[in-house]
């Protein structure tokens, strides 16, 4: 097994403001499967082709946001070893019981100074049917009931203190730089894409005075036209559009931003290229930060600096 520690992005929970609103939105507009709720009144989704129980989790509360995210890891022994490194780094960890969240194990989870709570955990129930592992057919029914992705991707978070967010990633759990964009002095870094895998980003993070903040979470479309398809199905439901179609500089995914009904931001994309942890990190200036986020406009919409949940 060549990828071992952090494998991938598990789950994120998002706080909305109308829980019934936010079960359409989730359920029939970006078409997640529904595949529980819990004593809390979380409700728990997952994506049509993912095999563990939840992906996305939300619950109801009085502002929007993000309360955690998630990253499966290998197994016990590197959720303990993890645990500790980021204990020895100087990091706070808390263990949450297993069953704490519906059909998942042990979870770790930590601040860090960006002000976001990350969680590691390793099990989590796989809820693939008997097609899933035989003779599978390509696409199921589900696969065409809304925007219909095929799993959670990555997130977009900002926070202050990056660099150090920067260093727990790589040093502690083993991320990659993959791209970088510079400020206007031409050293510091505005955004930060990390990688654990192969894919172009699977945590991203920008530099923003206010802790604790979700710009997306964003999932992922198999072609460019899903990516159309996905924005006839935003309009047909009157879903807050931010931008695009369009494609990003930055990892050359091609994208559209929007908002679900509580104004969390999410992003259906496609492509981007892969990278290997000896990729040497693509920088992006600060005379050229448009067409890195949005290629095809050259320059940043208000909303993407400012509008966060
Ligand atoms: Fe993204």
């Amino acid at each position: 097994m060549a990828m071992t520690g952090v494998l991938r992005p598990g789950h994120a929970q998002i706080r909305v403001l109308d829980l019934e609103e936010g079960i359409n939105h989730y359920k029939n507009v970006l078409g997640l499967i529904e595949t529980g709720r819990d004593k809390q009144g979380r409700v728990y989704f997952k994506a049509w082709d993912e095999r563990d129980h939840n992906s996305v989790i939300i619950r109801e509360a009085d502002s929007a946001g993000i309360d955690f995210f998630a990253f499966k890891v290998a197994d016990q022994a590197t959720l303990d070893k993890l645990e500790r490194d980021l204990q020895e780094y100087g990091l706070k960890t808390e263990r949450i019981p297993a069953g704490e969240l519906l059909e998942t194990g042990e979870r770790v989870r930590f601040g860090i100074p960006s002000g976001h709570q990350i969680e590691l955990y390793w099990e989590k129930t796989d809820i693939g049917t008997p097609e899933t592992y035989t003779n599978p057919p390509p696409w199921t029914d589900s696969a065409e009931h809304g925007i219909a992705p095929i799993r959670l991707d990555h997130c977009l978070l900002y926070g202050p203190d990056i660099e150090k967010v920067q260093e727990i990633f790589e040093k502690v759990l083993g991320f990659y730089l993959v791209e970088h964009v510079l400020m206007e002095d031409g050293k510091t870094n505005l955004a930060v894409w990390l990688s654990c895998s192969i894919k172009a980003h699977d945590i991203a993070f920008v530099r923003h005075p206010e802790p604790g903040k979700l710009h997306h979470v964003s999932f992922l479309l198999e072609s460019w036209e899903k990516v159309l398809r996905a924005a006839d199905i935003m309009s047909m439901n009157k879903v807050s559009i931010d931008i695009g179609p369009t494609r990003h500089g930055v990892t050359r995914g091609t994208t559209i931003y929007a908002f679900d009904p509580s104004g969390n931001r999410f992003e259906t994309f496609c492509g981007g290229y892969q990278s290997y942890p000896d990729w040497k990190p693509v920088t992006w200036t600060w005379d050229e930060v448009g067409a890195g986020i949005f290629y095809h406009d050259r320059k940043l919409n208000e909303a993407f600096l400012s509008v966060v949940s």
